[in-house]
């Protein structure tokens, strides 16, 4: 039986039955579409807003960064593998719906239940909205015990991740057996989805962590992002347009069949010390990150793109790009060719006054924002660990930012229609 035969529902849990109200609006699926593309002449036309749910990769990674992030991690509740299998299924077809704009259900009804889609979301463009599903360590194995029989299906390259010079990594900010990277270019659309899902998942999987981002750039001018730091950041990344070099270094192998053509994801929320670093001389701060604030170029280039020249001296002798200066650090030159997609998104927590003992000038910070790290890689080992290895020792950057939780995550490949998430992890097992 494909699983397009199978039914949604089993079961008797919560977010199993709103799956029933889930299966019955998609029937109406076209003409909640055509209300959606009466919509008032400025806007964009839904079509150009809609990024593709079902193909070989899933979306969210190769796709140009929209504005913002919803990022969410959550617990798997349940420990009988039908459940979760069905509640990946209602993912899958919510994610679908979701993306070309349309709610989960509509919002009309019977008016004796609640609604199934919470309805924040309806008229807003589709905003580009692309959710990414991973899998976390725990969802193969949990304080030593095989879960969901899945154990021996761990792939090598989801390893845990070491622990790094400086983290300071807090429980609640950390792990999660799934995770739901949604970006969009409306917070709300990002912030609907991941709500939808959440209350789709209702006794099957619960929300363990959260953070929301954006990223703000000039569209007209397509000028790279800056981030908090106030640099632009996002200059230096893999190609997404050429296959060679996203097979090379961002899509996952064949090492592990059912990965093939997905990637892994670390998550990591830093916070930056915003108050000390405001304190500090441009041509330190320059020096921190090793390139000029204002161009973007390489310290003693002139254009954003030019190459890091690592090699450059100035008069007396010091390398022009500091030994321990951010880019120099992270230069595939320098780390084994290792090349990660970086696709962060800065944050902004409000204010938090809570007084960090060390180092002193933290215990002045009133913002609590920064930038939630995104990256992902064919190998986290080849990737993120192999260059925040040094990065987290010897990085100026490092008195300003602090790692304050995060994960790692295996994204499977894309779905193809019919299918669903991470299907051939469960069909192999
Ligand atoms: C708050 C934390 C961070 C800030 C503010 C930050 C900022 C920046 C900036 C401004 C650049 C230069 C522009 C660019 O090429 O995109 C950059 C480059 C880079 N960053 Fe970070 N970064 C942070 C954390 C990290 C972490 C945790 C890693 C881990 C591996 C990392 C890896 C890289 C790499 C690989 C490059 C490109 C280097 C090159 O090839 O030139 N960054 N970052």
């Amino acid at each position: 039986m494909s699983a397009s035969d199978e039914p949604l529902v089993k079961g008797r849990r919560h977010f199993l039955a709103s799956a029933t109200t889930l299966a019955a609006a998609a029937s109406v699926a076209p003409a909640l579409a055509h209300a959606r593309a009466r919509q008032p002449a400025t806007a964009e036309p839904v079509e150009a807003a809609v990024v593709p749910f079902f193909g070989e990769h899933q979306a969210g990674i190769a796709t140009p960064q929209q504005s913002h992030v919803y990022f969410a991690a959550f617990d798997v509740a349940t420990e009988k593998r039908d459940e979760l299998i069905a509640m990946l299924k209602v993912w899958t077809a919510a994610a679908a719906r979701l993306s070309q704009g349309q709610p989960v259900a509509p919002l009309s009804g019977d008016g004796s239940k609640e609604p199934v889609d919470s309805g924040e979301a309806q008229g807003l463009s589709p905003a580009r909205l692309t959710l990414t599903f991973g899998f976390g360590p725990g969802l193969f194995a949990k304080d030593g015990q095989d879960r969901f029989g899945l154990g021996a299906r761990r792939p090598a390259a989801l390893v845990d991740l070491p622990r790094f010079n400086g983290d300071q990594l807090v429980a609640e900010r950390t792990g999660g057996d799934l995770c739901i990277q949604a970006c969009a270019n409306d917070p709300q659309v990002a912030f609907h989805a991941v709500r939808q899902l959440s209350r789709l998942s209702y006794g099957a999987a619960r929300l363990r962590w959260a953070q929301p981002g954006f990223l703000s750039s000039n569209r007209a001018t397509h000028e790279t992002p800056r981030n908090l730091m106030g640099f632009k950041d996002g200059t230096m990344n893999p190609d997404r347009a050429n296959p060679k070099v996203m097979g090379d270094f961002v899509w996952a192998g064949a090492e592990t069949p059912w990965m093939q053509g997905g990637s892994y994801l670390v998550a990591r929320p830093i916070r930056i010390a915003l108050e000390h670093w405001d304190r500090m001389k441009l041509a330190f701060q320059e020096q921190v990150v090793g390139r000029h604030k204002d161009t973007g170029a390489p310290l003693g280039k002139q254009g954003e793109f030019d190459a890091l020249d690592l090699d450059a001296n100035d008069a007396d002798g010091n390398p022009v790009l500091p030994e321990n200066s951010h880019v120099r650090l992270g230069a595939p030159e320098l780390n084994d060719g290792a090349q990660i997609l970086r696709r962060s998104y800065s944050y902004d927590n409000g204010l938090s006054f809570t007084a960090e003992r060390w180092p002193p000038w933290r215990q002045a910070m009133e913002f609590d924002a920064g930038l939630m790290f995104l990256c992902f890689q064919g190998d986290p080992r080849q990737g993120f660990i192999k260059i925040f290895e040094r990065m987290s020792k010897f990085d100026m950057m490092n008195q300003f930012v602090t790692h304050i939780g995060g994960g790692v995550f295996a994204c499977p490949p894309g779905v193809q229609e019919g299918g669903y998430i991470g299907q051939a992890l469960f069909a192999q097992a």
